[in-house]
């Protein structure tokens, strides 16, 4: 397995069989091997230094019906909130003062707020905060509402892909909802301008290894600046309450697969990833992740943002919580890096085409 590993640093890509093999068949050997070649990558581009992003939740509405998802809109058991500007001005001023530069602004597809109030919003923090950056993670939205939270000052977006296998994503969402809307979407942030993120979870129920190599390709063939990596987690009162969680080697597996494939993405060693493991920020780190993103919400609505159960540090202040994890970070040789944190191109040398299966 050791040689799928070093073609894949070498190459940037395997062929669809040898990334099924080397997913699911690895060993401890194997992954120490690949998680030491994803790390050296890491930090040849971002040196020993994490990224922090301050994750506001600012809205549980959701009118989707995700059947993974805590915040669907047929769970009733769900207490519903949105922040006021001024609550969301309020965390970013906190944030600020602990050091984020970076704001993520994430709800359900609240259908409750209009682009424009989303757009002032975005405004006041450019505004407020010259020097931070505005991400958002509000679901899919008109090209023309992509765009007009762009000119109101949003530097990126997140929005996770989930699978792209047709079959499966419909496994996972109500009729109606379908990868290719999704897919059309990112293409559309892409070429707005937005740093964009997209990404999948791990383990979500009927995926196969097939899935995620096909995951995989179509990651490297859209090329976003951001790759979301987390396991997928039961959450009660969904219609998965009782599938088993994702794993956690495959999810650092895969984290260090996509570092190899892209040096330069920003990848996060996700919440989910923490709450499934209590070192799972520190191990994505050590497999290629090179961002966290703590919680800025405020104390009140932390437990209503409950996409799934158990989830992590969601009583710590932002203070406590920024602190733990610097002295986390710091127990492992890394330190948090002060600026933005956007992403940058750097020329990647290898020319084999990642992206082209085979
Ligand atoms: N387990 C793990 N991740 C989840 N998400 C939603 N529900 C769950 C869950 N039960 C992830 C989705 C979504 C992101 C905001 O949270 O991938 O894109
Ligand atoms: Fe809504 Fe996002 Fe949850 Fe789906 S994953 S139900 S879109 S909050």
């Amino acid at each position: 397995m050791r040689h799928f590993v070093d073609e894949l640093a070498d190459r940037g890509t395997l062929s669809k069989e040898n990334f099924s093999l080397l997913l699911s068949g690895s060993d401890a050997e194997t992954d120490a091997h690949l998680f030491a070649r994803a790390r050296t990558v890491a930090t040849s581009v971002f040196g020993n230094e994490i990224y922090l992003r301050g994750l506001i939740e600012f809205s549980n509405f959701c009118r989707l019906n995700c059947l993974y998802c805590g915040l669907r809109s047929d769970n009733r058991g769900v207490e519903r909130y949105r922040l006021a500007k001024d609550e969301i001005l309020g965390c970013c001023a906190e944030g600020r003062r602990l050091g984020f530069r970076t704001f993520v602004l994430q709800s359900g597809e609240d259908a409750g707020i209009q682009t424009e109030t989303l757009a002032g919003i975005v405004r006041a923090i450019r505004e407020g905060f010259p020097d931070c950056a505005i991400t958002l993670s509000a679901g899919e939205m008109a090209p023309e509402d992509f765009r007009a939270l762009f000119e109101a000052g949003a530097d990126r977006y997140l929005l996770r892909h989930e699978t792209i296998s047709p079959e499966h994503f419909r496994r996972l969402h109500p009729p109606g909802v379908e990868v290719a809307s999704r897919v059309a979407s990112l293409r559309v942030l892409k070429e707005i301008g937005f740093q964009t993120g997209s990404g999948i979870m791990v383990g979500s129920p009927f995926q196969t290894v097939a899935n995620i190599v096909d995951d995989l390709f179509f990651l490297a063939d859209l090329r976003p600046e951001m790759i979301g990596i987390g396991p997928f987690l039961p959450c009660r009162g969904t219609p998965f309450e009782s599938m088993a969680p994702g794993s956690l080697d495959l999810t650092l597996r895969l984290i260090a697969v996509l570092r190899l494939m892209r040096p330069d993405a920003l990848i996060p060693a996700t919440t989910a990833l923490a709450s499934l493991h209590p070192e799972g920020r520190e191990r994505g780190i050590l497999a290629g992740a090179n961002v966290v993103m703590p919680n800025l919400s405020p104390m009140n609505v932390r437990a209503k943002y409950r996409l799934y159960d158990g989830k992590a540090f969601a009583g710590l202040e932002a203070a406590e919580m920024r602190d733990e994890l610097e002295r986390r970070l710091a127990g492992i040789g890394y330190a948090m890096a002060a600026g933005r944190g956007d992403h940058r191109d750097i020329p990647d040398p290898r020319s084999a085409g990642a992206g082209t299966a085979d």
